[in-house]
């Protein structure tokens, strides 16, 4: 069974509300004295304190075991996110004129650039390991004592029972490096030294910072509460010196089972501080919405609280990029949700050309393309994507949506018919649906099925196929070859393929389905997106010019919506060439690390279907499990969703990992890895 609350904060970031003001000094001052002292020198120290236990422990991680090397990688990234919440009370205290810069600087400096650098490796690391212990019996005493009573904002209240329990997590997996390290008597008692003289840092800091800015040392309440035995000596100093006394015996190593207690309680404290939240502003009341509207919106309604209950990331916010990982909530995550197969977001020459666009055009145009939001960088992108896909004309769109919904009722209607595969992607569906055309729809990948059903139809009337070129849940690719045969032996017949996972993926330099197929300019109607690979936002259709005139007068998608922002259309081109000279190369690692990611996981026993692409998915056949594993996956730090129906058809319910240029071997096999501890942890559930 998994122990309730060992080790429960390692797997979630701390953050503080965005919107909590501590522009109050009585913030920092407003306690009891030697509360305020600690918990003020605290902010002031410990991010660089933080950044040493990282670096000390860093440097070892590839000695590690690899299931202690991951927990020391969680312990790292959630000491940093808290660390970095440190700061921004930090930043408020500085504004407050609260933060004795110069002093803090100078115990920095001389902590961090004297001493450490001179410090041998191992005694850094007991020194570390030795901190974390101080700090675990420090936050002990403040749960324990309850003095955290004494500050004011829930906030930092938040803030600090967080890192205090934090505290209590860490020393564990600390030690267990230490323990792994080294086992040397000197080293560690020298340790023990070294926290001990940082500590009384903290202590001199904090007093300094009373005495200078608030005063509260010349207070009668601080003299009193130092002198009077009863907190301190029982307290905090006695429990420090006890603990010590503890860490020398022999084989100490300390668990967080025995704070377990402590900590139940201290998670119990940040529930209930978490639901007290900001402070709304009042807003007027808004008109509700009419029974009759509310009625057909429950049933929805209930279904999606009832998932986003399950899988609390579904709309996680990504605070930033990070090549193949992500920052979410606090938490760095390897990212297996992005469609940026070929690793361009954030390419240098995409983003310079974006930010020349914008300080060039703004960041919109007026209005539409066909009454003045026409611009040359609209112009040139069409000529760039006709260019790369080797075709006469291509004409953009605001979303790759659009594109579909747009082009599909533009070309045929009431009288024609659609052949649409049955696993096309929503907006081809709904665009069949919007068309008014008769729609059929055909076995998956199915020529023969498609070919047949043609055949049944009367002569003479207009018909479209339309296909996906790589199917966005399942990462198979549509027989291209097969499909134009089977247009060719029916008259009045178009072939439209959607590119949307194919472009940079498929094709020896990355340039879709026809080159893949050896059979350049035999679509009719190509669309894709430039929402994927190409790391920007709007559709395109490629084709003759004569269909592209058609669609710029005739699609109403294109002449009633407002062009393409420059911005995009800048981005996007430059992303056209940074294919053209790198797409080769990028491709080719994309499909060795496609190849290893989807044979680790055969290995392990994953289903991963049919995929010859980027996307792998990893079927489940259940949406239970699929929703387990996908959390289980994200609290080992996978970024991975649970695709369910109406996405995919009942009993196929999966996660879909889509794999990029970015990921390394190492990403790849971490991922594995924590999939199968996530399978074991679902099993153990599910029995
Ligand atoms: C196959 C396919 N076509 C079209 C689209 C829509 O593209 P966009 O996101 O640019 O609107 C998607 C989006 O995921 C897709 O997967």
């Amino acid at each position: 069974m998994m122990p309730a609350t060992a080790h429960v904060l390692q797997k979630r970031p701390f953050r503080l509300d965005e919107s909590a003001g501590f522009s109050d000094s009585s913030s920092w001052c407003g306690g009891n004295p030697v509360t305020t002292q600690l918990l003020n020198a605290y902010t002031i120290l410990v991010p660089g304190g933080e950044h040493f236990i990282i670096r000390t422990c860093k440097m070892y991680l590839s000695r590690l075991e690899p299931e202690l090397r991951e927990e020391l990688e969680r312990v790292f990234f959630q000491e940093a996110s808290h660390s970095r919440e440190h700061q921004r009370v930090l930043e408020a205290m500085r504004a407050n004129g609260l933060s004795l810069e110069i002093f803090r600087k100078l115990v920095e400096w001389l902590s961090y650039h004297l001493l450490e650098p001179l410090t041998p490796l191992k005694l850094r690391l007991a020194t570390a390991a030795a901190i974390e212990h101080h700090n675990a019996v420090i936050a002990t005493f403040f749960l324990n004592q309850e003095m955290l009573r004494g500050v004011r904002s829930g906030e930092l209240r938040r803030l600090f029972v967080w890192h205090f329990a934090e505290e209590i997590e860490h020393k564990e997996t600390v030690f267990k490096v230490l323990q792994s390290i080294s086992r040397s008597w000197l080293v560690r008692i020298l340790g023990l030294f070294l926290s001990f003289t940082t500590f009384l840092c903290y202590l001199a800091i904090g007093a300094l910072l009373l005495l200078f800015k608030t005063r509260a040392v010349l207070t009668r309440d601080f003299w009193v509460e130092v002198l009077n035995p009863e907190p301190i000596r029982k307290g905090l100093f006695a429990a420090l010196v006890k603990e010590s006394l503890r860490y020398l015996r022999p084989k100490f190593c300390p668990s967080a089972e025995e704070s377990r207690p402590l900590l139940t309680s201290a998670l119990a404290e940040l529930r209930h501080l978490g639901v007290e939240g900001p402070k709304r502003e009042v807003r007027p009341s808004p008109r509700v919405l009419p029974p009759k509207f509310r009625t057909k919106m429950t049933r929805t309604l209930t279904r999606c609280h009832g998932l986003q209950k399950r899988h609390e990331f579904f709309f996680s916010c990504i605070d930033k990029y990070d090549g193949a990982w992500i920052h979410t909530g606090g938490e760095r995550k390897l990212n297996f949700c992005t469609y940026s197969y070929l690793g361009l977001l954030h390419h240098e020459q995409i983003d310079e050309a974006a930010k020349s666009a914008l300080e060039r055009h703004g960041t919109g145009t007026h209005g539409v393309r066909l009454l003045g939001g026409n611009l040359e960088i609209h112009e040139q992108l069409e000529s760039s994507i006709a260019a790369f896909f080797q075709r006469e004309a291509a004409i953009t769109f605001s979303s790759g949506f659009m594109a579909n919904l747009a082009v599909i009722g533009t070309l045929v209607g009431k009288g024609d018919y659609i052949f649409s595969d049955e696993l096309n992607h929503a907006s081809i569906v709904d665009g069949c649906r919007t068309s008014g055309a008769e729609v059929v729809k055909f076995r998956h990948n199915d020529a023969a099925d498609l070919d047949a059903k043609l055949s049944s139809l009367p002569n003479g009337v207009r018909s479209m196929i339309i296909v996906d070129a790589v199917y966005s849940m399942d990462g198979d690719v549509a027989p291209l070859r097969k499909l134009i045969e089977v247009r060719d032996r029916h008259l009045n017949t178009i072939l439209m393929v959607d590119e949307a996972h194919s472009v940079g993926v498929l094709g020896t330099r990355g340039r879709g389905i026809e080159e893949h197929f050896d059979c350049v300019g035999q679509i009719d109607v190509l669309m894709g997106t430039l929402s994927k690979t190409i790391p920007c936002q709007g559709g395109y259709i490629v084709g003759s010019q004569e269909l592209i005139d058609y669609l710029r007068y005739k699609a109403r998608g294109f002449i009633f919506s407002a062009a393409l922002s420059p911005v995009t259309a800048a981005a996007a081109q430059a992303a056209l060439k940074v294919i053209e000279n790198e797409g080769e190369a990028r491709r080719t690692q994309l499909m060795a690390n496609v190849h290893y990611f989807v044979g680790r996981l055969q290995e392990e026993g994953f289903d991963t279907g049919d995929t010859e692409t980027a996307i792998v998915p990893v079927v489940l056949r259940s949406e239970a499990l699929a929703f387990e594993m996908a959390k289980q996956c994200n609290l080992e730090g996978i970024y991975v969703m649970p695709v369910i129906y109406p996405a995919v058809t009942k009993g196929t319910e999966r996660l879909r990992m889509n794999v990029t240029y970015d990921h390394r071997r190492e990403d790849l096999d971490y991922a594995v890895r924590a999939m199968v501890r996530a399978r074991t942890n679902v099993k153990g559930r599910h029995g």
